[in-house]
């Protein structure tokens, strides 16, 4: 089964084509990497498969259900359905400052589910100890390190138990001493059968985690292939020239 579908997308900010004829499956439980020169598009792409941006033109199915056909999107509710099984975790964290880390867990479930404080505790408290951050549940973001808010984060993104989660950059702002205790989360995710889509500047992380890397330049998939394929035997040369100027 197919997680996501797209189909010739085409995304332009006013005469500016940011996205250029982008055609992309991911399966169910697979994990794609994507890597690229800044610029090239990546956050787009995740931004309009994650419904934040609208597309300009281009087919996106979300298991199986359309998004949006030649450019027209489904009805807002059936938007809403689609998103519901997805999760985006950002370069930034964007944790809420005058809340907890546990309470940033708590109040989305509690506001966008409609859960009760104690259901929604519960909830928050189980994903704090699988990100191993249970200790600091009552610490505000100003008191957490990169790693831990970046924890946080994805422990709120799991939350609502999506199927899919879109990371763009999630170490990206992270002193190296951190990116582990992300990736490592990461990788615990991966273990559970989820389907993740990762923008990202680990290449090893992406060799190693990945079914499919694909690297995007002006805007285009320049090549799609196993990690094997990319690292070792790249066949465009600024897929190679990139490779080899980040490893
Ligand atoms: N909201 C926006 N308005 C106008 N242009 C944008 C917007 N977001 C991104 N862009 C442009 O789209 C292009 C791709 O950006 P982005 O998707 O952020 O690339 P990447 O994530 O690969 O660095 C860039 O030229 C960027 O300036
Ligand atoms: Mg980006």
């Amino acid at each position: 089964m197919l997680a996501i579908k797209i189909n010739n997308l085409i995304k332009k900010f006013d005469d500016n084509t940011v996205l250029k004829d982008i055609s992309l499956e991911v399966e169910n439980g697979k994990i794609v990497s994507i890597i690229g020169p800044s610029g090239s598009g990546k956050s787009t792409l995740l931004r309009c498969i994650a419904n934040l941006e609208k597309i300009t033109a281009g087919d996106i199915e979300i298991y199986g259900h359309p998004l949006v056909i030649k450019g027209k999107y489904v009805s807002h509710k059936k938007q809403r359905e689609l998103t519901n099984d997805m999760n985006m975790v950002f370069q930034s964290f964007n944790l809420f400052p005058h809340y907890s880390a546990l309470d940033n867990i708590v109040r989305p479930q509690m506001l966008v589910e409609g859960k009760t404080r104690e259901n929604a505790v519960e909830v928050a408290v189980k994903l704090l100890e699988r990100v191993n951050l249970y200790h600091r549940k009552d610490a505000y973001p100003s008191q957490l390190s990169g790693g831990e808010s970046q924890r946080v984060a994805i422990a709120r993104s799991l939350a609502r138990s999506p199927k899919m989660i879109l990371f763009d950059e999630p170490t990206s702002a992270l002193d190296p001493e951190m990116v582990t205790e992300v990736l490592e989360v990461i990788r615990g995710l991966k273990d559970e059968g989820m389907t993740l889509v990762i923008v990202t500047h680990e290449m090893n992380f992406a060799r190693e985690i990945s079914d499919r890397v694909i690297f995007m330049a002006d805007g285009k998939i320049v090549e799609d292939g196993t990690p094997q394929e990319l690292f070792e035997n790249t066949k465009n040369k600024r897929a190679a020239d990139f490779i080899k100027k980040i490893l």
